[in-house]
């Protein structure tokens, strides 16, 4: 993948303007990296608090020409490749189904991957939140997330070297995607880093209804498979998920 950045001090949302490009005929690779954005965006239309050089704020334009079923695979591997950035940087992360990354139970970085129609065909805006500092965290989110400075105990981190990482392994996770097994490696792979594929007890929230049950792995477009407690088996698509403790 032929990567390009274009680098904003403010904007609205990063995948807003990735969607405006790809519309406008962006090629695959453009990635948008802010310093700040205005109107952050989360999953389910929530806010992604993003004060000034508080966190890695990117988007790029993917133009996958796969098989559509396998597209909600592009966020598992976001996932994977989010983890292995963290890694490297020498953090032991966790991801949540369908794409929170954590460390321990706090959340450190957010995935949001939106499909936009362009006249060269469909294209996917893959948003990412990294979150680099804890100073500024909102306090509607202070206890539930955690930042790179936060974990390895410094003082600071450039914004750059996390964004080198993540479009490394980005680039060689989608790559693998896009191969013959590159389905199922993605979800093997995601397998070996997320403690939530099997044998997690859960409650998933979607729409308006909540099903608890244990974790028993992936469909193999991604979709998490769930036992509930009158041992009947359930396929979750998309929704929230939340780890139950042994007393909930
Ligand atoms: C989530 O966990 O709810 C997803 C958060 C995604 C946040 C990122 S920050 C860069 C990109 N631009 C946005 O407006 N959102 C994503």
């Amino acid at each position: 993948m032929n990567i390009t950045v274009q680098r904003f001090e403010e904007i609205g949302s990063t995948n807003d303007e990735a969607a405006r490009q790809a519309r406008f005929g962006a090629p695959e690779g453009l990635c948008i990296v802010a310093r700040r954005q205005t109107a952050g965006r989360g999953r389910h239309g929530r806010t992604w608090v993003s004060e000034k050089d508080a966190g890695l704020y990117f988007s790029i334009v993917l133009r996958p020409r796969f098989e559509s079923r396998f597209l909600s695979l592009i966020t598992l591997a976001a996932g994977v490749a989010v983890y292995d950035t963290l890694k490297e940087l020498g953090i032991s992360p966790d991801i949540k189904w369908v794409n929170d990354v954590l460390v321990g139970d706090r959340k450190i970085s957010g995935i949001l991957a939106e499909t936009v129609e362009t006249p060269g065909g469909l294209a996917v805006i893959l948003g990412i939140g990294i979150n680099l500092t804890s100073k500024n965290f909102p306090p509607e989110v202070a206890g539930t997330a955690t930042s790179i400075v936060a974990e390895l105990k410094r003082n600071g981190i450039a914004t750059i070297a996390v964004e080198e990482v993540l479009v490394k392994y980005l680039g060689y996770w989608y790559e693998m995607l896009k191969g013959e097994s590159g389905p199922a490696e993605v979800i093997d792979n995601w397998r070996i880093r997320s403690t939530y594929f099997a044998g997690k007890q859960v409650r998933v929230t979607v729409s308006d209804t909540v099903i608890e049950g244990e974790t028993d792995g992936l469909e193999p477009n991604g979709a998490l498979r769930l036992i509930t407690s009158d041992g009947s088996a359930t396929i979750v698509q998309a929704g929230d998920v939340q780890r139950l403790r042994s007393d909930e």
